[in-house]
């Protein structure tokens, strides 16, 4: 059995096109969890924010989450916030490395600026907003097996920084 690469992260580490890239060179497929949830839900992730809460949101990503664990050999993007389920965390490295992007929240803001994507990002202060929630989060993420920083890289080098971890790991 082949195991997946899990990519967790902040919103902004370059999840999605890092995955993407990472399949590509892999040649397997690359699943995201916020499409899959998009697509279950029929609407978009800010819509769900706004009519259903975050709550609500978390629930849906669970199951999306158990679901997407049980692949093979695939690479998996999930949302920011996942991991923070330590359920979510276990499910994912029971079939796969799960490895955590990071960046400064300079460097994020300068990414998700002007992406109207981010609900939990809809504030005034958004370098304070990304600031407080890596403070939450930071020791959800270093349960990681595997931390590879992306601060001025592109998902080539990323993906490539990915490649020779995971292969020391395996
Ligand atoms: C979230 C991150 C988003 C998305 C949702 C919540 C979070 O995904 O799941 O808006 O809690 O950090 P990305 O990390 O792909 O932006």
């Amino acid at each position: 059995m082949k195991k997946n690469i899990v990519l967790t992260g902040f919103m902004g580490t370059g999840k999605t096109s890092t995955g993407r890239v990472l399949a590509m060179k892999l040649g397997t497929r690359f699943i995201d969890t916020d499409k899959l949830i998009e697509k279950e839900a029929g609407t978009l992730i800010r819509e769900i924010f706004k009519k259903l809460g975050e709550p609500h949101f978390r629930g849906l990503e669970r199951e999306i989450v158990r679901k997407v664990s049980e692949e093979n050999g695939v690479v998996i993007a999930v949302g920011g916030g996942a991991i923070v389920n330590p359920a979510n965390l276990a499910d994912l490295k029971r079939h796969g490395i799960v490895v955590s992007l990071t960046a400064s929240p300079e460097v994020i803001l300068s990414r998700v600026e002007r992406n109207l994507d981010r609900p939990l990002l809809k504030v005034e202060d958004k370098l304070g907003k990304i600031k407080e929630l890596i403070a939450v989060r930071a020791h959800f993420y270093e349960k990681s097996d595997i931390t590879v920083d992306t601060d001025f890289k592109n998902p080539e080098q990323v993906a490539d920084e990915i490649l020779e971890a995971v292969r020391r790991e395996m």
